[in-house]
């Protein structure tokens, strides 16, 4: 199985991918963490290059290719050959933060970006997509709260143009039947209750029990 979670910076997807891996291993499922950019040591170095922010300069048709190189080598890498081993893998972001925040916050041609990103992920597309949803003012609360951390290249970015990456995630929500939004107001149990409900509703279909 191949879980993928999205969601605005700051939405709570880092707590809950953790709190579903520890879960999914209790219960003796090997699982697989991964989070994007990233996840294999060309990817990262790309991932080092799209955060910097000495790099403010990088053009937005850049920014799209280096997201997908990544992507490219993770999927070929690591992601095509765990799920052929039987492992679950869990992806903290993935193509759809491409089309939400390149697509839609961007503004880049969003027919191009789907043709890219199945070029990209070819057969790997999550089974499911849990879309931690909160609203921009929410995200800025919480941005607020954490000034003191390093703000990334990306996450320096301003309200209208999180607006627009939301508006993209809920017109994915919408489009694509694998997508489960989560209202990411509630709290971090409830949250990880309603995520582990609806996994173990799958891993029952998929073992043919419902
Ligand atoms: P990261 O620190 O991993 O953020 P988070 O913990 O919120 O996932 O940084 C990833 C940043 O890159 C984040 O701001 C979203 C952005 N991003 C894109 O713009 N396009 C993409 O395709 C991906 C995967 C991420």
């Amino acid at each position: 199985m191949f879980i993928t979670f999205e969601g605005l910076d700051f939405c709570g997807k880092s707590t809950q991918v953790s709190l579903l891996k520890a879960y999914l291993e209790s219960i003796s499922l090997k699982t697989l963490l991964l989070r994007e950019p990233g996840g294999t040591e060309i990817s990262e170095k790309i991932r080092d290059i799209l955060l910097d922010k000495k790099n403010s300069r990088m053009v937005m048709e850049a920014e799209l290719l280096l997201f997908s190189a990544s992507r490219a080598q993770l999927v070929r890498d690591v992601i095509i050959p765990k799920l052929n081993e039987g492992f679950i893998v869990i992806s903290d972001r993935f193509h759809d933060s491409t089309t939400a925040y390149q697509g839609f916050g961007r503004g880049i041609d969003l027919d191009f970006i789907t043709k890219l990103n199945s070029f990209v992920i070819q057969n790997a597309l999550p089974d499911i997509t849990f879309f931690i949803d909160i609203t921009v003012e929410e995200a800025k609360k919480r941005k607020e709260k954490n000034q003191f951390f390093n703000l990334d290249r990306i996450e320096i970015s301003n309200d209208d143009f999180y607006q627009k990456v939301r508006n993209g995630y809920l017109y994915s929500a919408e489009k694509e039947k694998r997508f489960f939004r989560i209202d990411g107001t509630k709290s971090i149990d409830e949250i990880h209750n309603e995520i582990k409900e609806k996994i173990n509703f799958m891993l029952e279909v998929k073992r043919g029990i419902k």
